[in-house]
C-alpha cells in the first residue's frame, strides 16, 4: 500500500520535472521556430489589417521583414475573446523570443531585391508570394531569374524593367 503511494508520488514529481524541461524559455533566435500559430486568412480577410502593419519593410525597403512578437502583443495583450486559441497564444507568446519567425524565402546572395522598387511600380504582393493559404502554408516565392526577366522584359502586363545581368547580380 504505502509503496503504491510512494510510486505514484515519484511519477508525479518526475511528471513535474518533465513538464518543466518542456516548457523551458528558449533562448531569443530569429531562425528558430517557436510555435507560435499565425493565419494570414483570418488576420488579412476578417480583420482588414495592411501587410505592412507586419512585414515594415514591404513597401519602402529591401526587405520586408517579420513582425516581433510584440506586433503581435499590441493587439493581443488582453484576451480579445475567451477561446481555447487565445488562451494558447497567450501562453506561446509568453515563452516566444522577441522574433519568433524565421524567414523560408531567400534568395541566393549574389541577386539583388528590393521590395521598395516593385511596390512603388505597383507590383501587388499576390503576383510574387501567390496568396493567403501559401502563406499559411509558409510557401516561399516562386520567383526564378526566368519570371524575374519575364516581367522586366515586359511581358507580364508592367512596365519594362533592366535585364543586363548587373542590375540582378553583385
Ligand atoms: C498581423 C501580422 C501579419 C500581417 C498583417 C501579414 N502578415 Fe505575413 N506573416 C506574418 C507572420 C507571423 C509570418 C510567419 C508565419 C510563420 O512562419 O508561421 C508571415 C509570413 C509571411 C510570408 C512568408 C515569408 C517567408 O519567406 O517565410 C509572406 C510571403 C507573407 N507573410 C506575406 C504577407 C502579405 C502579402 C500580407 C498582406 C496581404 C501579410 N503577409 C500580412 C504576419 C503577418
Ligand atoms: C490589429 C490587431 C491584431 C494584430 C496586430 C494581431 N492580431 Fe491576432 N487576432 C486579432 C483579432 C481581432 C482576432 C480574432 C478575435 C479573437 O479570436 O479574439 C485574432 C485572432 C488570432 C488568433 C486566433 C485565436 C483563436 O481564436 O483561435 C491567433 C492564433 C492570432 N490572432 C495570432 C496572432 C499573432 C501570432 C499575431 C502577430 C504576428 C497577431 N495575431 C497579431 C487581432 C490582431
Ligand atoms: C517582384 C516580386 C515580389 C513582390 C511584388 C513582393 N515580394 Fe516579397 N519577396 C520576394 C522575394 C524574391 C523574396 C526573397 C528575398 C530575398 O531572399 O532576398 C521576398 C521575401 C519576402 C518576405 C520574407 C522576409 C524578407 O524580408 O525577406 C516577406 C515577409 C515578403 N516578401 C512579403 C511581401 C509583401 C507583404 C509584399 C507586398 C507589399 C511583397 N512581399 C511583394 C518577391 C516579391
Ligand atoms: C511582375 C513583374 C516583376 C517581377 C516578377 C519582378 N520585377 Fe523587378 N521590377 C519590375 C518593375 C515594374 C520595376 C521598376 C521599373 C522602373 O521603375 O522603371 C522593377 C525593378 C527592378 C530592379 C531595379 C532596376 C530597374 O530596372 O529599375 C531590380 C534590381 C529588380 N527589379 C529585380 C528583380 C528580381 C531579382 C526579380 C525576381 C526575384 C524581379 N525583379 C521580379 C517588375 C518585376
Ligand atoms: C531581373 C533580374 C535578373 C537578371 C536581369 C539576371 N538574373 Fe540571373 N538570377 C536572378 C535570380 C532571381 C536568380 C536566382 C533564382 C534562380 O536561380 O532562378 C538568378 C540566378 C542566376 C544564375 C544561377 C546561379 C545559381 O545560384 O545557381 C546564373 C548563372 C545567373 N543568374 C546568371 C545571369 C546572367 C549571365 C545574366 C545576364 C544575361 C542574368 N543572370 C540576369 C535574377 C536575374
Amino acid at each position: 500500500m504505502k509503496k503504491g503511494v510512494l510510486l505514484l508520488i515519484m511519477l508525479f514529481i518526475s511528471a513535474l520535472i518533465f513538464a518543466d524541461y518542456l516548457m523551458a524559455p528558449e533562448p531569443p533566435s530569429r531562425t528558430k521556430k517557436a510555435g507560435v500559430s499565425f493565419l494570414h486568412a483570418l488576420h488579412g480577410d476578417s480583420l482588414g489589417l495592411s501587410c505592412e502593419m507586419c512585414h515594415a519593410g514591404s513597401m519602402v525597403g529591401q526587405r520586408a521583414y517579420m513582425p516581433s512578437k510584440q506586433d503581435c502583443m499590441d493587439c493581443h495583450r488582453l484576451p480579445l475573446t475567451e477561446s481555447e486559441g487565445i488562451v494558447a497564444l497567450d501562453s506561446s507568446l509568453k515563452k516566444a523570443p522577441d522574433y519568433p519567425w524565421s524567414v523560408k524565402s531567400r534568395l541566393p546572395a549574389h541577386v539583388v531585391f528590393h521590395h521598395g522598387v516593385h511596390a512603388k511600380a505597383n507590383v501587388s504582393c499576390e503576383v510574387c508570394h501567390s496568396n493567403e493559404s501559401d502563406w499559411d502554408r509558409g510557401v516561399p516565392p516562386s520567383v526564378s531569374m526566368n519570371e524575374c526577366l519575364a516581367c522586366h522584359r515586359g511581358e507580364k502586363g508592367f512596365p519594362p524593367a533592366a535585364t543586363d545581368c548587373a542590375s540582378c547580380h553583385r
